[in-house]
């Protein structure tokens, strides 16, 4: 797949089927985001693949009833927990870096899942004292987010994206870029 097709076909998937993700699949998408940018290549970041349905349900747990993506933690075949160490990237101007250097790699995993007819969904709103036991991560790695993977059982339309004019400016604040 092109990569323009996969910026324009990825979605938040929220609903999984059973099927399993092969493993030679999952070593695919942990190499793109093995590859992504980051602060003085610091690569601050770790990936937990979950399988093990108790762990999930743990992690599900971990996350709010409200949040839409509470089911797929449970019942995707497979969990990615990305965790990240911040003393390992950068902090300049109150800026913490290690939450851009995490970001980058998982959005790379996201598009190869993509890519390979995979969905994926970013979680961050979930408590991480109660998800950081369900894994055994360590201190002083912090949770940055969780995404279930495996293949879409829906297909949701695309969500409403601000036109470029809105976001856009030519040479300084406010000037459209025509
Ligand atoms: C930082 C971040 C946190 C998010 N947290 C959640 C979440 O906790 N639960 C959820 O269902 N979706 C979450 N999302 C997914 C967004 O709701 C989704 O990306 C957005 O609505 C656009 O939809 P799309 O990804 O299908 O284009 C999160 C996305 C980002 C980037």
């Amino acid at each position: 797949m092109d990569l323009y097709e996969a910026l324009e076909g990825r979605r938040s998937i929220r609903k999984y089927t059973a099927d399993p993700v092969p493993d030679e699949t999952l070593q695919k998408l942990l190499q793109a985001a093995r590859l992504a940018p980051s602060w003085k290549n610091g690569q601050c970041w770790r990936f937990i693949v979950v399988r093990d349905p108790s762990r999930k349900q743990q992690l599900s747990a971990s996350l709010p009833d409200g949040n839409p993506c509470k089911r797929a933690i449970a019942e995707a075949p497979v969990v990615i927990v990305l965790c990240a160490d911040p003393h390992a990237s950068g902090h300049q101007d109150g800026k913490d870096y290690y939450l851009l250097d995490a970001g980058l790699a998982m959005q790379q995993l996201m598009l190869a899942a993509h890519a390979e007819g995979l969905g994926t969904c970013w979680v961050a709103l979930f408590d991480e004292a109660a998800a950081r036991p369900a894994c055994h991560v360590p201190e002083p790695y912090r949770i940055v987010a969780l995404t279930p993977l495996g293949v879409p059982a829906h297909q949701p339309s695309p969500r409403p994206r601000r036109e470029l004019k809105e976001i856009v400016f030519a040479e300084e604040w406010g000037k459209p870029l025509e």
